[in-house]
């Protein structure tokens, strides 16, 4: 098979705070494994960013890092596209289509939207309530039909088919194509280590709840000792997990950074008490993250080194997108010269 005919893929993640374990096995490895069967678009959204505050040399720092941490976990950046949606303007210019296309109503229903504006909707960034707009038009300025996220952004991509549709319905023109999420499920979801409730998060003010990908062995070490547990050794089969959040998360990281199922884990650390286990887990996570935050570390250390990469990537981003914006023009009347 040549390149062009495998099916293209889209994700992005956004440059706030500092990278942690869940955003490393809920999507940057997911997609290390996905680009060998897939033509990959990987973009650091900084456009998505600032719709809410960031301060700009925090901004900088960010994309730079996660530009880094996606090269050094394993991504092509000769073979993908690598890149950040500020250094493309056809995100901007298609969002701005899409504004007048999606419908007031649509955006209305987006829940990620209610949770992030909170109580005071009135004083959202306008940028925020059209964050969906801006994500369809990430996807779709290169008409990729595939894109790994989190169940969280389910409803985002139900929005930009919605929108595709009715793009290609009113212009009378089968512009876009349909997209396929590929939705990565509960196993790639790392929960908080102070409660296995609520998700593992760079905004949640205790750094101990989190593991970032630049924490070092001691780090890393500290963080698993305390890390919430109960007074039960673990169980030996997964129904024993039921209703014991923090002893599934510890386990699923396990089984995340192995590739084994949970069944597994426990088939070989079951009835073991916690304390084994979170030394089996810390080795593990050591040897894991290590030589990908050493790799971050040079790269980000080495002057040039990242933005040689995100400026080869958003050239290639560029072309691939030019034709389509052309094609959108052109269906909805914008005179081209
Ligand atoms: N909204 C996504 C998130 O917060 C990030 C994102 C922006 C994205 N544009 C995208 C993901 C396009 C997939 C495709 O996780």
């Amino acid at each position: 098979m040549t390149a062009h005919t495998l099916p293209r893929i889209f994700s992005g993640v956004q440059p706030t705070g500092n990278l942690h374990l869940g955003n490393y096995l809920g999507a940057i490895r997911n997609w290390v494994k996905l680009q060998h069967d897939h033509e990959c678009l990987f973009c650091v959204v900084d456009l998505h960013a600032i719709t809410v505050w960031q301060d700009p040399a925090e901004l900088r720092r960010a994309t730079r890092e996660v530009a880094a941490a996606m090269v050094a976990s394993g991504i092509d950046a000769e073979k993908h596209i690598i890149f950040h949606q500020s250094a493309v303007p056809a995100h901007a210019q298609l969002a701005w289509v899409f504004n007048c296309v999606a419908r007031m109503g649509w955006l209305n229903r987006m829940t990620q939207f209610k949770e992030k504006a909170g109580k005071d909707r009135e004083a959202a960034s306008v940028g925020l309530y059209a964050y969906p707009n801006l994500m369809a038009a990430d996807i779709l300025a290169y008409k990729a039909t595939r894109v790994p996220v989190g169940d969280d952004q389910k409803q985002h991509l139900e929005l930009a088919n919605d929108i595709a549709q009715k793009f290609n319905h009113d212009t009378g023109r089968a512009v876009f194509p349909m997209i396929e999420p590929i939705i990565m499920g509960p196993a790639a979801r790392v929960m908080s280590l102070r409660d296995g409730t609520k998700k593992m998060s760079k905004s949640d003010p205790s750094d101990q709840s989190r593991i970032n990908l630049t924490d070092d062995a001691d780090a890393i070490a500290l963080k698993v000792r305390r890390a919430k547990t109960d007074p039960e050794p673990l169980p030996s089969e997964e129904a024993g997990l039921e209703g014991r959040a923090e002893a599934r998360n510890l386990v699923g990281i396990y089984a995340g950074l192995t590739d084994l199922h949970p069944a597994a884990v426990l088939t070989e650390h079951g009835n073991k008490p916690f304390s084994a286990f979170k030394a089996a887990l810390t080795d593990l996570l050591v040897a894991s993250l290590s030589p990908i935050a050493s790799e971050m570390r040079r790269l980000l250390a080495e002057e040039g080194a990242v933005e040689a990469i995100l400026r080869s990537g958003a050239e290639r981003a560029r072309a691939l997108s030019a034709p389509v914006i052309a094609e959108v023009e052109d269906a909805v009347g914008f005179l081209r010269t």
